[in-house]
């Protein structure tokens, strides 16, 4: 009884303490009004201030990290799986269960061809792993022609390397946070098990397809033998990335996160603004599907401009800017504190998050078309 009024009394304390820290970073100058160049530029919010000031740790690599088990078996539960990892980030997720599915050096993935493990990884399965990637070409819907598979796995022949595992991302980040439906998993995990081969499944926005389905994030990897979830996208913690399968897997995953640096030490203090993101964020990511949505309705129709409106099921939007420069709106919405990034020349990305506030996306939405129509009175 005393302890718990004891910790009550810290908690008033810290409270009132990251009340005023926030009051004076709110204030301070040069920040954008709205941030929508990534789901990854969230500020930790007031109450995961105070849950990672009040958070009960140990040393997690002796696995005495308490906040760290809960966030664990909270994560596994959720996804359906026996076991979980806290790792540092969805980079060092998807390398981690590669390299567990790929024992082997001379061993082969299948993936997409533009898939944030292919492309913007440094190949890191390749030049820490060992691991030959083989890419299949990714669909405008984040697919992979399910008939391609097959035809991909070797062989048993001593010219090849060893096919070992599929690889699908769900949301597809270069596809504009496309969703892989439920179907599609599991035909594709069909086709793997068929085959002999594993599949995993970087789920770096995993939640968003859930919450676009309609569905638990638990059936959305119902079939998959492993998958990397980020808590620090479109769910806001600060830090950290949590690995899922069956506890074999994880014991594995857990020795080889240790090689490759990512063991922490009293990382409960991440666990508990990762725990609290789960819970203050998750319920509320269709809020940013509809945020995107509106947004791209509103832009569709400018003179010039082209969205692919059937393209938006998630938190991210991409404008097709036609015959005006990618980078001149950037430059422009920029000056006018709208964050948004070009991604090629002819095309902007737009993301959205729990601190994009919809007061935010109707500025943004009249600040960009005044931008175009400037860029366009230049042309
Ligand atoms: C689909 C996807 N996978 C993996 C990652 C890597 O996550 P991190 O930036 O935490 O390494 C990202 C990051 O944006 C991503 O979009």
């Amino acid at each position: 009884m005393a302890s718990e009024r004891m910790i009550d009394a810290q908690r008033t304390a810290v409270e009132s303490m990251i009340q005023g820290l926030m009051i004076y970073k709110e204030g301070e100058e040069g920040e954008p009004i709205v941030d929508m160049r990534s789901d990854t530029v969230t500020k930790p919010t007031e109450r995961m201030r105070v849950e990672m000031a009040l958070a009960t740790v140990g040393d997690d690599v002796f696995g005495d990290d308490p906040t760290v088990q809960v966030l664990e078996s909270e994560v596994a539960e959720l996804l359906g799986k026996e076991a979980a990892l806290f790792v540092p980030s969805g980079t060092m997720g998807n390398l981690i269960c590669v390299l567990v599915h790929c024992e082997a050096r001379g061993s082969e993935c299948l993936l997409g061809d533009e898939s944030h493990m292919h492309i913007y990884e440094q190949g890191g399965i390749a030049t820490i792993g060992g691991v030959h990637p083989r890419t299949l070409p990714n669909n405008p819907d984040g697919t992979i022609d399910l008939e391609r598979i097959p035809g991909a796995i070797r062989p048993l022949d001593d010219h090849f390397p060893v096919s070992r595992l599929l690889i699908l991302e769900n949301t597809h980040n270069k596809k504009g946070g496309r969703v892989l439906s439920l179907e599609y998993m599991k035909a594709a995990a069909a086709i793997c098990q068929q085959h002999g081969i594993k599949l995993h499944i970087d789920g770096a926005r995993l939640w968003n397809a859930a919450i676009a389905l309609q569905v638990t994030p638990a059936a959305m990897v119902e079939h998959a033998d492993s998958v990397n979830v980020c808590l620090s996208k479109g769910l806001g913690a600060p830090v950290g990335s949590v690995i899922a399968s069956d506890a074999e897997f994880i014991f594995k995953a857990r020795r080889l996160r240790k090689a490759l640096g990512g063991g922490m030490r009293q990382v409960g203090v991440l666990a508990a603004a990762a725990r609290v993101a789960l819970k203050d964020n998750l319920p509320r990511l269709a809020q940013d599907h509809a945020h995107a949505r509106y947004l791209a309705t509103q832009l569709s129709s400018v003179p010039g401009i082209k969205i692919d409106l059937s393209a938006v099921e998630t938190n991210l939007v991409f404008i097709n800017t036609g015959e005006f420069s990618a980078n001149d709106i950037v430059l422009g919405a920029r000056e006018r504190g709208i964050w948004i990034i070009p991604v090629n020349p002819y095309t902007i990305r737009v993301a959205f998050h729990f601190q994009v506030t919809t007061a935010d996306v109707e500025l943004a939405v009249k600040v960009i078309k005044e931008v175009i129509a400037d860029v366009a009175s230049k042309k």
